[in-house]
């Protein structure tokens, strides 16, 4: 049983030059696609934050792959966070700046009860643009972001000062 940083650093794929020159894109997709490894980096995450949180909070699209395997295992929901335009009720919107781009996140202003700890997912920390503005929004419905959680985070790019007073937990530094 290899430690869950080496399974993902084995399987993660890297891409130069996706998706514009100068980027180097990591794509963890063989990770979601592998059993095993997709079970290990669930399970790691849950285990992190075990006994702290009452809901995961997934940001479209690759963290609800994470969030619903790591709702279902701990029988807690899911919080859907959506890019602009998908919720069809009143939402908060809190709009990022992206490692290539510009961005708005939304979520349901009515989706969760007052002082719900919630864990947030997503699979790679890199500007943390995504996941500051997906702690602002829950943290605006009434949430406590109890954590989160990624697959991998790439130092160079200090996205945790985006996350400033959260527990952030990365399975991988690359
Ligand atoms: C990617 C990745 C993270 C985010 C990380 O999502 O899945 O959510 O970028 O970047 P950041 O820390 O610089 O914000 P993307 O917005 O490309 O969309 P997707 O998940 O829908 O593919
Ligand atoms: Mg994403």
């Amino acid at each position: 049983n290899s430690p869950v940083s080496a399974v993902v650093e084995r399987l993660c794929a890297t891409v130069p030059d996706y998706p514009k020159p100068g980027i180097v894109f990591k794509d963890l997709t063989p990770v979601f696609a592998d059993g095993g490894a997709l079970r290990q980096v669930v399970d790691s995450l849950v285990c992190a934050f075990a006994g702290k949180f009452d809901a995961v909070a997934g940001v479209e699209a690759r963290g609800f792959l994470l969030a619903a395997a790591a709702a279902y295992a701990t029988g807690t929901g899911v919080i859907t966070i959506r890019k602009a335009g998908k919720l069809p009720r009143a939402v908060y919107a809190q709009s990022y700046a992206l490692e290539y781009g510009q961005a708005t996140l939304e979520l349901h202003q009515d989706d969760i009860p007052a002082g719900t700890r919630v864990l947030i997912l997503d699979d790679v920390l890199a500007t943390g643009g995504t996941l500051g503005a997906a702690s602002a929004l829950l943290e605006r419905a009434g949430a406590v972001v109890a954590g989160v959680g990624v697959v991998l985070e790439i130092d160079a790019l200090a996205g945790r000062d985006n996350l400033a007073g959260r527990e952030v937990v990365s399975l991988l530094h690359v």
